[in-house]
């Protein structure tokens, strides 16, 4: 076998720093040849966000989204990016400082977060996948904390994945450049997982053929 010895690998590749963070948004733009903003623009627009909403974003980034979807809120909405990476938050509140309704705090996300029910919409995006199973739970939990009765919980990450069904460039993905927790991540069913924390009425947009997916759920 060729690459990285397994050992060798950082379990997660989430936090991420250094010259990876400082041009994270042309990493993703030429890793996906191009065609990364319009995907992000079709999935902001898939989320259906309500000129009132208040949005909290796990992982927030460089604050690309938040800057998408500030395009659909009125003054009474407003956007929450929770980030753990000082050079993602920096461009993100650099990128957004003309939007007043748009904010961003440094927390961790699988720590206890001090929000309840006050949030219209929760999106992670690319985050998940990179936590072990527990502390995923733990994220899941938050999200539903913050969430009002009946919004939505979104999660763009990697759609269900069959190791031996995937494709060639799927398979080199998932071996060779994602953190090894990706590929568990992918194996595990969410909406059973999301019906145990207590959300359910799920919707799906797949994108990239399918490799992602936006899972919405329904906080009951
Ligand atoms: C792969 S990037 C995705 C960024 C953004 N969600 C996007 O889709 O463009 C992962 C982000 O999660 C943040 N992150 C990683 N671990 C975190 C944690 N424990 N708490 C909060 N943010 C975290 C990183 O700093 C980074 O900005």
């Amino acid at each position: 076998m060729t690459g990285t010895p397994e050992a060798e690998r950082p379990l997660s590749k989430v936090e991420v720093t250094g010259f990876e963070a400082r041009h994270y948004d042309l990493l993703m733009n030429v890793l996906t040849l191009g065609t990364y903003p319009l995907f992000i623009r079709r999935v902001v627009r898939d989320l259906h966000i309500q000129p009132q909403d208040h949005i909290l974003i796990l992982g927030s980034g460089t604050g690309r989204n938040a800057c998408l979807m500030a395009r659909y809120l009125s003054p009474r909405g407003r956007i929450l990016g929770l980030d753990i990476g000082e050079e993602m938050l920096a461009q993100a509140q650099r990128r957004c400082q003309k939007l007043p309704n748009v904010s961003f705090e440094k927390r961790r996300i699988e720590q206890p977060l001090p929000y309840d029910k006050e949030f219209d919409k929760v999106f992670i995006s690319f985050v998940l996948h990179g936590f072990p199973q527990e502390e995923r739970l733990r994220i899941v939990g938050n999200a539903w904390r913050a969430l009002r009765a009946g919004s939505e919980f979104f999660i763009l990450d990697y759609a269900p994945f069959e190791p031996a069904r995937a494709s060639w460039p799927v398979r080199m993905l998932f071996e060779r450049l994602e953190c090894p927790l990706a590929a568990d991540f992918a194996q595990r069913d969410w909406p059973a997982i999301l019906g145990e924390q207590g959300f359910g009425e799920f919707r799906e947009h797949l994108y990239y053929l399918g490799v992602i997916r936006l899972l919405g759920a329904e906080k009951l």
